[in-house]
């Protein structure tokens, strides 16, 4: 059957056919545990009866109008997501399908805000090495990672990339005459769940706000409580400019969104951008349920005390094979010995979903809703795998 796919992804030898909390079923009938949520996409985990409820509720109701028209769910779902970004100073969405759709509209925002603003040829995007953003040409351009850009040139114009950290590499970077915005993951995510700094996040933010240049974080694996905050850029006390958020947002249906604070929010005009799925009742349903539950200080700090229940277990093995242990919430990275693909594999075997995140790093994105029992149950597998010879 896999025979009519393309060959697009390294997919374990596994199909599954049911969900049901932190558990995944096998066309066989066997049972895992999921320490992946879909690649921090489940976040709610599979089946949450709230979610499916609203979800079997608004199908029957409405599925999809055209943007032509508003929706009741869609609108309430916009004014909540707007609220629930408000504390980092986002006053407008744009509903999408997916991350890159999100951060495409991102782009698009800060090229017309500065053109309109400063006329032609401010026009540069800088990233950060090892970023991820997506895999359209535009997103892609905007990855700051070689391995992706092989075999897809020519690639869209004007996007700069620098490592991360360095403070005068950013100031120089950060070109006032030719830079429209900065997009940054305050946890970056495919490289290896990497944080950046509370210094370089906050000069970034400062030399941003000094020079009118966009700040944009890219919210889309870390974001919606991931962290333990609803925004990761929130653990760094500053203002954005722009966020974009997709995966978890609404539990499993596809969804993105790019929201803009004061100076971005009017800067799109009519038929300026749009996406025919974006903002559909159906994902809007979904991102409600997820909203009201997640952004909820109770909730959030449950996630905080779960990601931290996971990373003591693993340092409190003082194993060898387990190189450095890091993370904020339920996103967390584990360095190993070996190669982190071979104990995908393991763990497969022995009934845990785990992610990679570089050769060497194993990723952890565990449903919010999993139970401190299955916790010690996914621990208590993994120890077996990395610590056997
Ligand atoms: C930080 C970040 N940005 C963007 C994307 C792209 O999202 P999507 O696959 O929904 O287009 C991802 C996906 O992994 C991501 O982790």
């Amino acid at each position: 059957m896999s025979g009519f796919f393309m060959n697009t992804y390294h997919r374990l030898p596994v199909t599954f056919v049911k969900g049901e909390g932190a558990w995944l079923t096998d066309t066989g009938g066997k049972k895992y545990l999921d320490f992946g949520s879909g690649i921090a996409v489940n976040s709610l985990g599979h089946g949450y009866p709230p979610l499916v409820k609203a979800l079997q509720e608004q199908a029957a109701k409405l599925i999809h109008t055209c943007n032509y028209y508003m929706s009741d769910t869609s609108l309430a779902f916009a004014e909540k997501l707007v609220a629930a970004c408000a504390p980092v100073g986002m006053k407008k969405v744009f509903l999408a399908n997916s991350g890159a759709e999100a951060n495409e509209g991102a782009v698009k925002i800060a090229r017309k805000y500065s053109l309109k603003k400063y006329g032609q040829g401010r026009h540069q995007i800088v990233t950060l090495k090892g970023s991820f953003h997506g895999r359209t040409i535009t997103t892609l351009s905007a990855t700051g990672q070689e391995k992706f850009h092989k075999d897809f040139g020519p690639f869209t114009e004007g996007f700069v990339f620098i490592p991360g950290g360095d403070l005068g590499l950013l100031d120089r970077a950060l070109d006032q005459s030719q830079v429209a915005g900065l997009l940054i993951e305050a946890i970056q995510g495919e490289s290896g769940i990497l944080p950046q700094s509370a210094e370089y996040i906050t000069h970034a933010a400062k030399l941003c706000a000094e020079r009118d240049i966009l700040l944009m974080f890219d919210e889309i694996q870390c974001g919606v409580g991931r962290s333990g905050k609803f925004l990761a850029c929130e653990h760094y006390s500053v203002k954005s400019d722009i966020v974009t958020l997709a995966k978890g947002l609404a539990g499993g249906v596809p969804i993105g969104a790019v929201l803009a604070g004061e100076k971005a929010a009017d800067v799109f005009e009519n038929s300026d951008h749009g996406s025919t799925f974006g903002g559909n009742p159906l994902a809007a349903s979904g991102g409600l349920v997820v909203l009201d539950t997640v952004n909820n200080g109770a909730f959030l700090a449950e996630i905080v005390r779960k990601g931290e229940k996971i990373m003591a277990a693993v340092r409190g093995w003082n194993h060898p094979a387990v190189k450095e242990v890091r993370g904020l919430g339920l996103m967390i990275g584990v360095d190993i010995e070996g190669e982190a693909g071979a104990m995908l594999e393991k763990a497969l075997e022995a009934g845990l979903l785990i992610l990679s995140a570089g050769p060497n790093t194993l990723r952890f994105l565990p449903p919010y809703t999993i139970s401190d029992g299955e916790i010690e149950q996914g621990i208590g597998i993994l120890r077996k795998i990395i610590c056997t010879p």
